[in-house]
C-alpha cells in the first residue's frame, strides 16, 4: 500500500533511508561517510521536509511496516528542459523486486501532477547499476552525467528524464 507521508512517519522514513543507503552504497561511498549516517538526524530532516510541504513524500507499507519511501517536487538545480524531479526513492533491501518501487514512482508522478508539473528528471550514481536498470525499465531516457561530491568522495552521477509524465512506463 502506498500513501502520503505524515509527520509521524519521519522516524520510519529515516530508518529506511539509513538502512537502504548502507545496503546500496557500501563499496560505492566511503565507509566513514556511511558510518556517520544517523537516523536521528534524518528523522529531523524528514520532519522538516514533510512540514514544509513543498515536496511530495510518499511511503510504501507492507502490513503495518514502512518499507519504502519516495519524494519529489520541483526540479532543484536549474536543469534545462525539466521542471519536475524525483529526489529520492528507497525500498528496504528485503522488500525489493516486489513492485513497491514502481508503485512509489506512480504515486510520486501523481504528486508532481498535483504540483502542476508535466515532466520528471532523476539523478542516480553512475555505478548504481540496479538503480539505473529500474529507471531504464520505467522508460527513463539518459540525459547527461556530472561529478558529485559525497563525503570525501567525488563520484559520477547520471540523469534520466521523462519529457512527459505520461511517458513513464509502469
Ligand atoms: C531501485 C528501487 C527503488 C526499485 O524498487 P523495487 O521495489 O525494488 O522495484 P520494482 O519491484 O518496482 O521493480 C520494477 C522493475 O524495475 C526493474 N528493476 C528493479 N530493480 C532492479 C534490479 N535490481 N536490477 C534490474 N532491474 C531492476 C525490473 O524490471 C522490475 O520489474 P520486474 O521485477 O518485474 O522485472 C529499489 O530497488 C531500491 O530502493 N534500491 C536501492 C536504493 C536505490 O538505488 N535507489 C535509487 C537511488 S537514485
Amino acid at each position: 500500500m502506498i500513501r502520503t507521508a505524515t509527520l509521524s512517519d519521519a522516524p520510519a522514513i529515516a530508518r529506511v533511508h539509513v538502512s537502504s543507503w548502507l545496503s546500496t552504497y557500501r563499496g560505492l561511498l566511503p565507509d566513514g561517510f556511511l558510518a556517520s549516517l544517523s537516523e536521528t538526524n534524518y528523522t529531523e530532516r524528514w520532519k522538516r521536509v514533510i512540514t514544509e510541504g513543498t515536496s511530495k513524500v510518499v511511503v510504501a507499507e507492507d502490513g503495518a511496516e514502512v518499507i519504502g519511501f519516495a519524494s519529489g517536487g520541483r526540479e532543484r538545480a536549474g536543469e534545462s528542459g525539466y521542471e519536475g524531479e524525483l529526489y529520492a526513492i528507497y525500498v528496504l533491501d528485503a522488500a525489493q523486486r516486489r513492485g513497491f518501487g514502481r508503485e512509489l514512482v506512480r504515486a510520486s508522478v501523481d504528486g508532481l501532477r498535483e504540483l502542476g508539473l508535466t515532466d520528471m528528471i532523476i539523478w542516480v550514481l553512475r555505478d548504481n547499476r540496479p538503480g539505473r536498470d529500474f529507471y531504464e525499465r520505467l522508460g527513463g531516457v539518459y540525459v547527461r552525467s556530472q561529478p558529485i561530491t559525497i563525503g570525501s568522495a567525488t563520484l559520477e552521477e547520471v540523469s534520466y528524464g521523462w519529457r512527459r509524465l505520461d511517458d513513464v512506463r509502469y
